[in-house]
C-alpha cells in the first residue's frame, strides 16, 4: 500500500488531497495519513497542507550532494571548497594527502574502509548512513592548542544537533556527542607540527546519523539520530549545519581564546560533576569531574586535590557506564 502511495505522490507534481488518495486505493483517509506518516520517516520529504493534501517535495534522502550542502552552508570559509567520495580509507588521510589545500577545505565521503578513531581505535562507517568528514585547518596557534580545537568541533556537532533534531544533546569530555548516554559523534584531530609551529591540522567528524543497527560490541554504547528521533535526517543538511556551527565557534576560538567559548562548553559538558575512572597508558584511577578549565582541560578532584588533565591519551569513563 505503502509504495502505491508513493506512485500516486510521485505522478503528481502539485498537490492532490487525502480524500482522493483514499479513494483510488479503496482504504480510509486515516489510513492514507497513517501511511504518509510513515513515509515521511523513511525519509520521504512530503509536504502536507490543510485543504490540499500532499505533494512529494524530495525522495528519499540518499547520497551526499556537494551542492545541497553547500545550498545549507552559513560559513565564508569552512566548506568553500568541498571534496567527496563513495569510498576511501579515511577523510583524514584524504585531508593530509592533501594539506596544499585551503584552510577550511572539507573532505567528505559515504563510506570509509579503515575509518580510525581515537586512542588507535576503528570508527565503523557503514556505508550511506553517517557522516564522515574532515576539516583541514591552517591555524596560527600553538601545537599545544590543537586539542582545544577538537572541544571546539564537539560543541559545534552539538550545537547543528540540536538545530535539527528534538533530542536534548551532550559533550562527554573531550568530544564525544552522546544523546540519552550514548555515543553518537566521534572526533578525532591530527596535526603535523614543526617546533612551535602547526602546519596543519585536521579534523575529523563522524556522526551516527541514519544508522539502524549496531553491532553487538557498540550496541549499549552508541547509538544514532535516527534511533533517537524515529525519523531519517537529511545528512548533506547536517553537514551544513555542522560546518557552519563550526566556523562559528572557531572563529570566535582564533580571536578570543578557548576562554571565549568555555562557558557554552561547560553547559553542554555532561562529565562534570560524575564520578569518573580516568585511563591512561600508565594508570588507571578514580576521580570526581569538577569542571572544565580555561585551556580546555577537565579539573578533577583525587585524594582531595585538584588537578587539570589533557585530552592527549586520556580516556575518561564513567564508574557506572559509558558516562
Ligand atoms: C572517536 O570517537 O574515537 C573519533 C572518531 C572519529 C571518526 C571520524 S569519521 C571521519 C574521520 N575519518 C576518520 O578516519 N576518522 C574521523
Amino acid at each position: 500500500m505503502r509504495s502505491k502511495i508513493l506512485e500516486i505522490l510521485k505522478g503528481n507534481n502539485t498537490f492532490i488531497s487525502g480524500e482522493e488518495i483514499s479513494v483510488k486505493l479503496g482504504i480510509s483517509r486515516a489510513a492514507v495519513w497513517k501511511h504518509i506518516t510513515a513515509l515521511k520517516k523513511q525519509g520521504y520529504e512530503i509536504q502536507s497542507v490543510t485543504n490540499k493534501g500532499y505533494r512529494l517535495i524530495r525522495e528519499k534522502y540518499d547520497k551526499i550532494s556537494i551542492e545541497e550542502i553547500k545550498r545549507c552552508l552559513d560559513a565564508e570559509f569552512i566548506g568553500k571548497k568541498i571534496f567527496y567520495y563513495e569510498n576511501i580509507d579515511s577523510t583524514n588521510t584524504a585531508a593530509k594527502e592533501n594539506y596544499t589545500e585551503p584552510d577550511g577545505t572539507v573532505f567528505i565521503a559515504e563510506h570509509q574502509e579503515k575509518g580510525r578513531g581515537r586512542l588507535s581505535r576503528n570508527w565503523d562507517s557503514e556505508p550511506m548512513s553517517g557522516i564522515y568528514m574532515t576539516i583541514l585547518l591552517k591555524p596560527e596557534i600553538s601545537p599545544y592548542a590543537v586539542s582545544q580545537i577538537t572541544l571546539v568541533a564537539g560543541l559545534a556537532v552539538t550545537a547543528a544537533i540540536e538545530k535539527l533534531s528534538r533530542e536534548p544533546v551532550y559533550i562527554k569530555w573531550p568530544n564525544d556527542v552522546v544523546i540519552h548516554g550514548k555515543k553518537v559523534c566521534g572526533i578525532l584531530t591530527e596535526l603535523t607540527a614543526e617546533e612551535n609551529r602547526i602546519n596543519y591540522a585536521v579534523v575529523g567528524i563522524g556522526i551516527n546519523v541514519n544508522t539502524k543497527k549496531f553491532s553487538d560490541e557498540l550496541k549499549e554504547k552508541a547509538t544514532s539520530l535516527f534511533m533517537e528521533n524515529n525519523k531519517m535526517f537529511n545528512r548533506s543538511e547536517l553537514a551544513a549545519t555542522v560546518l557552519s556551527e563550526f566556523e562559528k565557534y572557531y572563529t570566535l576560538f582564533l580571536k578570543k581564546g578557548f576562554s571565549e567559548i568555555l562557558e557554552d562548553y561547560s553547559k553542554k559538558c555532561i562529565t562534570i560533576g560524575r564520578e569518573v575512572e580516568v585511563i591512561t597508558p600508565a594508570v588507571k584511577y578514580q576521580a570526581i569531574a569538577q569542571g572544565i578549565d580555561e585551556e580546555g582541560r577537565l579539573l578533577i578532584k583525587r585524594n582531595g586535590r585538584v588537578e587539570a588533565i589533557n585530552s592527549g591519551e586520556v580516556s575518561v569513563r564513567g564508574i557506572y557506564g559509558y558516562i
